[in-house]
């Protein structure tokens, strides 16, 4: 009995397909080399970008000392962490945000670090149509992670495909 392989490119290929739409999103490292810390000033590294509805940030840190939490203007500005509106810590150093609505986000770390400088706003705006040449972006900062959303969509339909040969041999 073989199965699979006629399946396994029918599926990569529909994995191919789908994940087309997704090419322009931009995955951005919160600060670039730096990441999240109190060498920054994140209100400069944020000038000179824009941030599409579908962009992630992407969070590194000390786990030990900071933190990522969204909160509104007015904490922001005054750096009171008492009150966020989402709490991305997850406890890794390393959070993900989606930015999925088009409106701004502020993100500050709490325990004293806002203070710091560690608070960033960001400008969530709608995507440009795609323009006809090239629709990847880059983010100078971490050109290497742009890809990461590509990776994710085939590898959940070639589980999915090896489930499905294993499931028709043994039954
Ligand atoms: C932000 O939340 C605080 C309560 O934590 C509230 O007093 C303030 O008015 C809010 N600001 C905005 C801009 O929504
Ligand atoms: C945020 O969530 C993390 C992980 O669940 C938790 O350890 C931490 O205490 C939370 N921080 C705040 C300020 O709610
Ligand atoms: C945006 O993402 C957050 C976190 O994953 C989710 O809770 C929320 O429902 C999403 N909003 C939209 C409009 O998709
Ligand atoms: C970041 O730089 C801007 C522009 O130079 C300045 O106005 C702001 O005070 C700086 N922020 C911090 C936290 O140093």
């Amino acid at each position: 009995m073989r199965f699979g392989t006629l399946e396994l490119a029918v599926v990569l290929m529909c994995a191919v397909v789908l994940m087309l739409p997704d090419v322009s999103a931009t995955r951005w490292t919160v600060g670039g080399n730096q990441g999240w810390s109190t060498n920054v000033n994140y209100t400069v590294w944020a000038k000179d970008k824009h941030f599409y509805n579908g962009d992630w940030l992407f969070f590194v840190y000390d786990r030990n000392q900071m933190n990522v939490l969204e909160v509104n203007e007015t904490n922001y500005e005054s750096c009171n962490s008492d009150h966020p509106l989402h709490n991305w810590t997850t406890g890794a150093g390393r959070d993900v945000v989606p930015l999925n609505v088009t409106r701004k986000y502020y993100f500050l770390s709490g325990k004293g670090f806002c203070y710091s400088g560690m608070k960033i706003a960001i400008n969530v705006e709608n995507p440009p149509p795609p323009p006809s040449a090239s629709p990847i972006k880059e983010s100078n900062d971490s050109p290497s992670s742009n890809y990461r959303g590509q990776i994710v969509v085939p590898a959940v339909f070639a589980i999915a495909a090896v489930w499905d040969s294993f499931l028709r041999l043994y039954w």
